[in-house]
C-alpha cells in the first residue's frame, strides 16, 4: 500500500482515569464516527508517575506512551474540564512526554474533543490545552469543536453516545481531521 492510500491511524488519549468517564466514552464514539481511512486506538495514561523532573530512566508506561505516539498520523484528546483546565493526569503525560526524543508532538496532528457535566462543555479547559499544544509544535484542528455539555444525558447505561446532534458535530469534526492529515501528509511527501 502507497503512503498516500495508508490509513491514518489515531491515537486517542482521555485525560480522565475515570472507569465510566464521558470522555472515554465519546473518544469510543469519535473512533466510530471516523470516516473511512482513519482508525483509533486508544493509550492508557493510568501507570504514568508524576514527573518529576530527575534523570531518571523514563519509566516504562511513557516509553510506551510515546512509541504510540510516534507510530501515530494523529492525536485525538479527550480531556475532562477540572476547575477550568484539563486533568492533571493529562497535563502530567504531556509533561513527560514534551522531555522524550523525538518530542512526539512536534508537527503532529492533533484534535481535541472534551466532555462535562456542566453545561459549557470543557471550553475553558480546551482554550488550555490548545495553548499547550502551541508550546508543543503540534498542528491542532480548529473548528468545528467539540463540547459536549451535559454529558450525563447524552449516552445510554452501555456508554452509546445517543444525543444526534452531538453525533453530527462530531461527525464533521472527524471529517475535518481527516482533511487536515491528509494536507499534512502532502506536505511531507
Ligand atoms: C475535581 C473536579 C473539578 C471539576 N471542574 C469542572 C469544571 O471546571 N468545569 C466543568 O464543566 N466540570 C467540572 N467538573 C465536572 C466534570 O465535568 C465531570 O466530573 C465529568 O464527568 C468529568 O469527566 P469524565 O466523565 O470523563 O470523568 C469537575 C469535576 C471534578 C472531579
Amino acid at each position: 500500500m502507497s503512503t498516500a492510500s495508508r490509513p491514518f491511524h489515531i491515537l486517542g488519549i482521555c485525560g480522565s482515569l475515570r472507569r465510566q468517564s464521558f470522555n472515554l466514552m465519546a473518544l469510543k464514539a469519535a473512533g466510530e464516527l471516523m470516516p473511512e481511512g482513519m482508525q483509533l486506538s486508544i493509550a492508557s495514561i493510568r501507570d504514568i508517575p508524576m514527573f518529576d523532573g530527575e534523570p531518571q530512566d523514563t519509566p516504562a508506561s511513557v516509553k510506551q506512551l510515546h512509541a504510540q505516539m510516534m507510530a501515530a498520523d494523529g492525536v485525538l484528546f479527550a480531556s475532562p474540564e477540572y476547575n477550568w483546565t484539563m486533568s492533571g493526569a493529562l497535563k502530567n503525560a504531556i509533561d513527560w512526554l514534551s522531555r522524550c526524543e523525538p518530542q512526539p508532538f512536534a508537527g503532529k496532528a492533533v484534535a481535541i474533543l472534551s466532555a462535562t457535566t456542566g453545561p459549557l462543555g470543557g471550553a475553558r479547559s480546551q482554550n488550555d490545552l490548545r495553548k499547550v499544544m502551541v508550546a508543543m509544535e503540534a498542528y491542532t484542528f480548529n473548528r468545528p469543536e467539540v463540547f459536549i455539555g451535559n454529558a450525563q444525558g447524552k449516552f445510554d447505561a452501555e456508554g452509546k453516545l445517543t444525543d444526534e446532534a452531538t453525533r453530527k458535530i462530531l461527525t464533521q469534526q472527524q471529517a475535518g481531521f481527516h482533511k487536515l492529515l491528509h494536507t499534512l501528509r502532502q506536505g511531507a511527501a
